[in-house]
């Protein structure tokens, strides 16, 4: 497997891949694989057994189909006592072997990283869009447990394609509109039954990568009288993606329609192909809450940690209350000419690269 994912990554750092508008993936490409090729990497997958005997896995189900129904009833597309029930033996069978039990596999905070969001259930703040009720679980692979005191940190772009909270070329015309925003950014506490839970939409796509959501796990941060949180640690960096053919109906529907720019799809997507290997699965599982995707979706996805691991992804600019604020000496700040992460080319012919040591030299 590391002889595999080298290749691959080698294959793909030759080809200099565009990443966000303007930028490339070279860096994000050699996160992904440090982190597949790492001795203590642990998936979902090997937590099978345990999640599965300890009940976890039925009592999840269980919620979600639960949750599921509930958000049918209130949008008046099934009674309370309508609910269809799938068989958890079923389920626990097929737990780690289908999306619906997918491992958001580690991947980098990419260049729009804005921190200081609030903690919010719903980051709509007026965007439009495929409306997505998301349940992120935090599964800590070194116990094969529930996380219950994680903050879960959400971001993606808007459906035609522009982040909020930062202004760069590339990023939409490149204006200053979307830095006033904090639209679709936000975090959530796990709780008790390790869920946190987000109202979003769908991302649209951009110039270079296939439609994605960003995420961060945070642990023993503190919360702030202004609903922030500070300090703590990061054990998880990870994306989110779209299944492909859904994807294309959710792409057919306005505002989708009326974005201009180069759409990617998953298969092209380097980043998108580094995921899936290792056992990891970072597609979301989706279901129609009505009839149409416009009658709204939720979504769930699993997230595998350590808690204890240690990230230290670099965010480009600071939510607060006049918008988005540059953060002092941000690698990402200029992105995508001038930044320090611009441009980046991994050093040559170096054997055990450590692309966690920020040595990279500008190409
Ligand atoms: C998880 O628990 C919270 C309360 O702590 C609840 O609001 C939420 O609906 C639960 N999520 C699921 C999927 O059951
Ligand atoms: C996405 O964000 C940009 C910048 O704020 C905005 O101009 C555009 O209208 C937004 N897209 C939609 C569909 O609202
Ligand atoms: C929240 O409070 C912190 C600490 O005082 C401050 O730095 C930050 O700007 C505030 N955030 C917002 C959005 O008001």
């Amino acid at each position: 497997m590391v002889q595999f994912t080298q290749t691959l990554a080698a294959v793909l750092l030759a080809t200099g891949v565009v990443a966000h508008p303007g930028g490339n993936t070279n860096r994000e490409i050699l996160r992904r694989q440090a982190h597949l090729d790492h001795p203590n990497r642990r998936s979902v997958q090997e937590c099978k057994r345990d999640l599965v005997e300890s009940g976890w896995v039925r009592e999840q189900h269980l919620r979600r189909e639960a949750r599921l129904h509930e958000l049918r009833v209130a949008a008046g597309f099934a009674k309370e006592h309508e609910i269809v029930r799938r068989d958890p033996a079923e389920v626990e069978e097929n737990y780690g072997a289908e999306a619906a039990c997918t491992l958001d596999p580690e991947a980098t905070e990419g260049p729009y990283w804005v921190t200081g969001e609030l903690i919010r259930q719903d980051l709509l703040t007026g965007e439009k869009g495929a409306i997505t009720h998301l349940d992120i679980n935090v599964i800590d692979t070194s116990g094969c447990k529930p996380v219950t005191d994680a903050y879960v940190e959400l971001w993606g772009c808007n459906s035609t394609g522009v982040y909020t909270g930062v202004q760069a070329k590339g990023n939409g015309d490149g204006s200053a509109t979307a830095i006033k925003t904090n639209a679709l950014r936000g975090l959530q506490a796990t709780g008790s039954n390790g869920t946190a839970a987000f109202i979003t939409v769908i991302p649209g796509h951009y110039v270079g990568r296939a439609n994605h959501l960003h995420t961060i796990i945070h642990h023993g941060a503190k919360l702030l009288p202004n609903n922030t949180i500070q300090g703590g640690t990061i054990s998880h960096v990870g994306q989110f993606y779209i299944e492909q053919k859904f994807l294309g109906e959710v792409e057919k529907t306005p505002p989708y329609s009326t974005n201009t720019q180069k759409q990617t799809l998953n298969a092209q997507d380097a980043l998108f192909n580094m995921g899936k290997q290792g056992g990891d699965d970072p597609v979301m599982k989706i279901s129609l809450i009505g009839k149409t995707i416009a009658d709204g979706l939720y979504a769930t996805i699993d997230i595998g940690v350590n808690p204890r691991a240690k990230q230290n992804p670099q965010p480009v600019n600071m939510w607060t209350a006049e918008g988005g604020k540059p953060v002092p000496n941000s690698p990402w700040t200029g992105y995508p000419d001038t930044c320090k992460y611009c441009g980046f080319r991994p050093p040559k012919e170096k054997k055990g690269v450590d692309v966690e040591g920020e040595t990279e030299v500008l190409g």
